[in-house]
């Protein structure tokens, strides 16, 4: 079954099957980008002899224009962008978007994704309860998109041609394996601190692969925990809102799980500007309620 097909029988309403679409249609185009913006292969300029951009500039310039053009959304919010995009032409849903996330992953040739969180009506700054669905596309040695549109999660693999469906109804593994320690210990506080030296004496491993598609993909795959926490020197921690929060929570609880930001769920927030940050912790619920605690106490 393919994506278009899994659509369909999961009867998704149309504007949002649409969207979809266009993130599978657009993730040939993402990849190929990516040999562009090396410098070796690329040159001083790039195929079409533009001058080089970074990655994420680029990605996220490629995604606004041909989302513009497709009219399928009213408004758009990337992490790139300073303010909210709106988007003339009559269609009823607001998309928030991480181009390319982990985008520092170029220089050591490691895995890179790109984050969509799509709500109905014109407001990106809903909160993330409110979501129509969420997806990511990741940029591993194969290219797969996850995806939730609230009937549970599917992973796709794109063949070449198309994305297929490769597993749906994804729960996270009850027993948790590994353990994304994000931030910088010294800076961590001190509830947290002691939740990390917690974990540390289990059999769990510590993985960080600098990039949040990757780690909530392992997430998926062994269970456990991600945390890019609030410090001492942050205490909003690093990772936005609305493409990172919002669609990585919805598609967490879709599959079983728990996100935080460290008092209450992360699609509770409700956003005051696009660039708001939260700490974020998200996996296992029972891991993550445990994280809340800790830092309670
Ligand atoms: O900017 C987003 C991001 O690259 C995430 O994908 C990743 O989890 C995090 O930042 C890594 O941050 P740091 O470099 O501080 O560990």
């Amino acid at each position: 079954m393919n994506l278009t097909q899994k659509l369909a029988a999961d009867k998704v309403e149309k504007g949002v099957a649409d969207i979809i679409t266009f993130f599978a249609d657009l993730a040939p185009t993402l990849r190929g980008g990516f040999l562009t913006q090396v410098p070796e292969i690329a040159g001083t300029s790039n195929v079409y002899g533009e001058e080089q951009m970074k990655l994420d500039v680029w990605a996220d310039k490629t995604i606004l224009e041909k989302l513009v053009a497709s009219k399928r959304v009213c408004a758009i919010f990337t992490e790139e962008q300073p303010e909210i995009v709106k988007v003339a032409g009559g269609a009823k849903y607001a998309v928030c978007i991480d181009p390319m996330d982990g985008s520092s992953n170029i220089k050591t040739n490691l895995a890179m994704g790109t984050i969509v969180a799509i709500f109905g009506g014109s407001d990106a700054l809903a909160p993330g309860k409110e979501q129509k669905a969420a997806l990511y596309l990741l940029f591993g040695p194969v290219t797969t998109m996850v995806a939730t549109w609230g009937k549970g999660v599917n992973e796709f693999i794109f063949d070449g041609k198309q994305f297929l469906l490769r597993a749906e109804g994804i729960r996270l593994p009850e027993k948790p394996a590994v353990y994304v320690p994000g931030g910088r210990k010294e800076k961590w506080l001190p509830g947290f601190a002691r939740f990390m030296a917690e974990i540390e004496k289990t059999d769990m491993k510590s993985r960080n692969n600098g990039c949040m598609v990757s780690d909530v993909n392992t997430l998926l795959k062994y269970g456990g925990i991600f945390t890019y926490p609030a410090q001492t020197d942050k205490p909003d921690g690093k990772l936005r809102v609305l493409c990172e929060a919002n669609p990585m929570a919805f598609i967490i609880a879709q599959a079983g799980g728990y996100g935080s930001d460290g008092r209450k769920s992360l699609l509770e927030i409700k956003p005051t500007h696009s660039d708001q940050r939260t700490p974020i912790y998200l996996g296992n619920t029972e891991l993550v309620k445990k994280v809340e605690s800790y830092l309670k106490a």
